[in-house]
């Protein structure tokens, strides 16, 4: 159970009238729990609070105009929930390290690796890392929404991205331009090409200057809009992949949690789920506990996965991918 420290936080931001403490200690709270190995109360705590977020996800007051443009929550997800293999956890945990001992790099000199380009195919933890580094650092989850900005402020983009990368300076966050390529798919859209080539270039100009105290997170899953100029921005590229059999394992008994039943048929669940990514097997995992809730079993088991996975596998094939 909670321990005494979490429940007096708790106690003292409900009196403080403080919501974004009150957020973070129960969000914290429920990965303590997880952490504990209670997945099932972590879980139920954090669909209280998504129950609730709408009143309180805009945790942090941003200009009325870029309300609508930058999303902001305050996000508690942990390293230890995201599964990638071991050399794409010591990426991410560098990125970690080099900000919480930044002062230590400046003082030689260097700065800390802080803008992080991430690519790879749909549903393999870009926007889950990014994230977690919020999560990590105790900061700010803020997400640029790039696709709303250029239909909105078409012809006017590179000023309202200038003015994105001033708050980016002036109010430390993790920064995510998710999907950041949707200025490039615009591009034949709108058939308007000049517009989007000065966005696109406004962009990475605007990346090279920034000097800020944030993390700048860009995801794309689209590696051929990626060139040499596009990498020379950033200071570190991480490539993420569908989940190889270990990570497929990991992910299966952490999503179950206490639903795992002890013996589960490996050798068929790895098989089945090898051309899922990661966000489908998590969702089979999700729908198999949903599944023995409803008809009150208390263990996820082997044929019931199975299904699920199976029919994961067959939405994916026909969607025609
Ligand atoms: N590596 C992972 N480890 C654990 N869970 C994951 C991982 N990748 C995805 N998931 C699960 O799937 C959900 C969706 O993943 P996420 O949004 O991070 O994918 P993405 O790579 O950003 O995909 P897209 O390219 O479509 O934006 C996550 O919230 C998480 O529940
Ligand atoms: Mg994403």
């Amino acid at each position: 159970m909670a321990t005494a420290e979490q429940i007096k936080t708790l106690i003292q931001s409900h009196y403080d009238r403080n919501d974004d403490r009150f957020q973070s200690a129960v969000l914290q709270l429920a990965a303590y729990e997880a952490r504990q190995g209670h997945s099932a109360l972590a879980r139920e705590i954090r669909t209280l609070v998504d129950r609730n977020k709408s009143s309180t996800s805009k945790v942090v007051p941003l200009n009325k105009d870029f309300g609508e443009l930058i999303e902001s929550t305050i996000v508690d997800e942990r390293l230890a929930d995201l599964v990638v293999t071991e050399e794409l956890k010591a990426r991410v945990e560098r990125i970690l390290n080099e900000f919480r001992q930044r002062e230590k790099l400046k003082k030689h000199g260097l700065s800390n690796r802080r803008k992080i380009l991430l690519v790879g195919p749909p549903g393999t933890g870009k926007t889950m890392t990014a994230s977690v580094l919020a999560g990590e650092l105790q900061l700010p989850f803020r997400t640029i929404l790039m696709d709303k900005m250029v239909t909105k402020f078409m012809g006017e983009t590179s000023i309202k991205l200038r003015q994105v990368f001033e708050i980016i300076a002036e109010s430390q966050a993790v920064y995510l331009f998710d999907e950041f390529d949707a200025i490039g798919a615009e591009r034949s859209r709108d058939n308007d090409v000049g517009e989007m080539r000065r966005v696109l270039n406004s962009f990475l100009q605007f990346i090279e200057q920034d000097d800020s105290n944030s993390l700048i997170v860009a995801a794309t899953n689209n590696p051929n809009l990626l060139d040499q100029a596009l990498f020379r921005r950033f200071d570190d590229v991480l490539h993420y992949h569908f989940p190889g059999e270990e990570e497929i394992r990991r992910l299966v008994k952490n999503r179950l949690g206490e639903f795992r039943s002890s013996s589960l048929p490996w050798s068929i669940i790895l098989a089945r789920a090898t051309s899922l990514s990661h966000a489908e097997i998590a969702k089979a995992c999700d729908d198999a506990i949903k599944e023995a809730i409803l008809t009150n079993k208390t263990k996820v088991d082997g044929s019931l996965l199975t299904t699920m996975i199976d029919e994961r596998n067959n939405a994916y094939h026909s969607n025609g991918r």
